[in-house]
């Protein structure tokens, strides 16, 4: 059986809480989770690099490819994949924008290894 928090969306910021670059740092449950904005779409990742904890809402992006900014590792964000390293994976959230609100699913997934 499904848990309860799936489908349920939780309002996380505004859109003017996004930097210049589209991006900001959420609190989803006790998870620092990165929001993303590529070609004007918002993604929700976890934040923390899972090799040492880099934070990826600081990476540079290459298409969907957003790269931790300590050692590079490249993430998706659609994904949460890491093409490069497999087995290397963050949690994903699924995103709607409400009029200015922000809202990212109360549980995110991982995508499968
Ligand atoms: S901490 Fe992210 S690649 Fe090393």
């Amino acid at each position: 059986m499904r848990g309860h928090a799936e489908g349920i969306f939780i309002p996380v910021a505004t859109l003017g809480d996004l930097d210049d670059r589209g991006r900001a740092v959420v609190d989803v449950g006790g998870t620092r989770v990165a929001l993303v904005r590529v070609d004007g779409r918002l993604h929700a990742l976890e934040d923390t690099c899972p090799h040492r904890g880099g934070p990826l809402s600081e990476g540079d992006l290459a298409g969907t490819l957003l790269h931790c900014p300590l050692h590079a590792w490249p993430f998706d964000v659609r994904t949460g994949q890491c093409p490069e390293r497999p087995g290397a994976r963050v949690r994903i959230y699924e995103v709607r924008v409400d009029g200015e609100r922000i809202l990212v699913s109360a549980s995110g997934s991982f995508p499968p290894r």
